[in-house]
């Protein structure tokens, strides 16, 4: 039997979909990209904010009408709206066959057998704050990047947050493990790796911690540059710093959400840092990488923000200068603490707080994409661009997509390009080496 898995939200869940399609061909069933092929359809999905669980139970209403032509066909969820929803999924759309949590995959392949011989809902969404999925190495569609999950869960419990509900307790995977499968994706050609966790910064694994792990990725071959998301800056070390800046394959970007600009604000978010504390981060960060491209998330309309705390973010962010920023309206979600608050903000200013945030950032982004104009960027050449064939596409180690003429020999190298126009939030230039 075939399956697809649809993937939304985080890294994280890209990488748990590859690794759900391990634990599915271990069992016999084949992957699929097409959807027309498959027996099976998967959604793994995303709760941090309401659009994107809207958005996925509009998508799973398309799909589910399939069956109407292929009676066998099971559709299911995973991931964080399966573990946060559970049977009321079922009740939202009675066509959807199975919902499984995200510390329930190893059930899939069973789950399945038993709804194709009785045709029953079945639903797993029990948590384990253990599971840690050691020994499933992920199937990867793509042969240049590797995502390697290295810790699971978060105990921070921002107030307006959901993941620590549905993803559970922090846990580290074992060193091994970990150095096993950077080596494992290595010694098949890839390049780039990037560690994932709700909070890199916290993984510790008897006494190795997140450096030290960084260290001992640095030494293995094949591979050339290193990435890591989520930083939270309440654990940015110097150590961790000092690490980044004298190891010569992590790569030159930092993804340091600060998500309000305001030291009240921050509290009432439990966020455990202050202003201060991130810009000292921020300044230590650029101090030892004065080329580090920095990136963030922001939240707007936050309960309880008032406009002069609203205007510190923006302050903020007109002072940090970021490379790119995910900017978010405030959305509350059932069960965390900010959803009670009683000072909720109207819709309306949320937006419009939104929208400042968005337009300050686009014109620093581009002012920063433009002093890119003339430097070389060393480029790992991912693929032919979307607009135009005869143009090829990658990342520089700060993380800009750089676009220059090129062809499909180049895939999997390392070029370096100068940069003669910046195009909104990509770099274009002609390959010098
Ligand atoms: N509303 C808006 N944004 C949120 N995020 C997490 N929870 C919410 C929420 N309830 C944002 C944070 C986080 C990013 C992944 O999503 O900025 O860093
Ligand atoms: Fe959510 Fe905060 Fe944990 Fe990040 S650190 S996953 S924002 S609770």
């Amino acid at each position: 039997m075939k399956f697809i898995i649809e993937t939304y939200g985080c890294q994280m869940n890209v990488a748990d979909s590859e690794m759900i399609s391990t634990i599915m061909e271990n069992s016999g069933y084949e992957l699929t990209d097409s959807v027309d092929d498959a027996d099976i359809i998967m959604f793994n999905t995303c709760s941090v904010r309401q659009n994107a669980e809207d958005r996925v139970i509009g998508r799973i209403s398309n799909e589910v009408a399939r069956k109407f032509n292929n009676k066998q066909l099971i559709v299911g969820v995973v991931g964080c709206m399966a573990q946060r929803l559970g049977k009321e999924l079922n009740e939202i759309n009675s066509k959807i066959d199975f919902v499984v949590g995200v510390d329930n995959y190893f059930q899939l392949p069973q789950i399945i057998e038993q709804i194709y011989n009785k045709r029953d809902f079945v639903y797993s969404v029990e948590m384990n704050h253990q599971e840690i999925y050691n020994e499933v190495y992920p199937v990867r569609k793509n042969n240049l990047n590797a995502f390697v999950t290295i810790m699971r869960g978060c105990n921070n419990f921002c107030t307006y947050c959901i993941v620590p509900y549905v993803r559970g307790r922090e846990r580290s995977r074992s060193i091994d493990e970990v150095l096993n499968e950077i080596r494992f994706a290595g010694e098949n050609g890839i390049q780039e790796v990037t560690l994932l966790g709700q909070n890199v910064n916290s993984y510790l694994w008897k006494d190795i911690n997140f450096p030290k792990l960084l260290q001992q990725a640095n030494k293995i071959d094949n591979i050339k540059r290193i990435r890591f998301v989520t930083s939270h800056p309440k654990d940015l070390s110097d150590e961790l710093i000092e690490t980044m800046a004298n190891y010569d394959k992590i790569c030159e970007h930092i993804h340091l959400p600060v998500q309000s600009g305001n030291n009240e604000i921050l509290k009432m978010m439990n966020r455990n840092y202050t202003v201060e504390h991130y810009l000292n981060r921020i300044n230590k960060l650029r101090e030892l990488m004065p080329d580090i491209a920095i990136t963030t998330d922001v939240i707007a309309g936050f309960p309880g923000e008032s406009n002069e705390q609203f205007m510190d973010t923006y302050k903020l962010m007109e002072e940090v200068r970021y490379d790119f920023a995910f900017m978010f309206k405030y959305s509350p979600r059932t069960g965390t603490k900010a959803a009670d608050y009683s000072n909720q903000i109207d819709e309306e200013i949320r937006l419009q707080r939104l929208q400042k945030l968005i337009d300050l950032q686009t014109e620093i982004t581009h002012e920063k994409y433009k002093n890119q104009i003339g430097q070389i960027k060393e480029v790992y050449v991912e693929g032919p661009s979307k607009k135009d064939i005869n143009e090829y596409s990658g990342k520089s180690r700060d993380f800009k997509i750089t676009i220059f003429p090129g062809d499909e020999s180049l895939v999997g190298k390392f070029v370096d390009v100068k940069v003669e126009e910046a195009a909104g939030w990509t770099l274009k230039g002609h390959i010098i080496k």
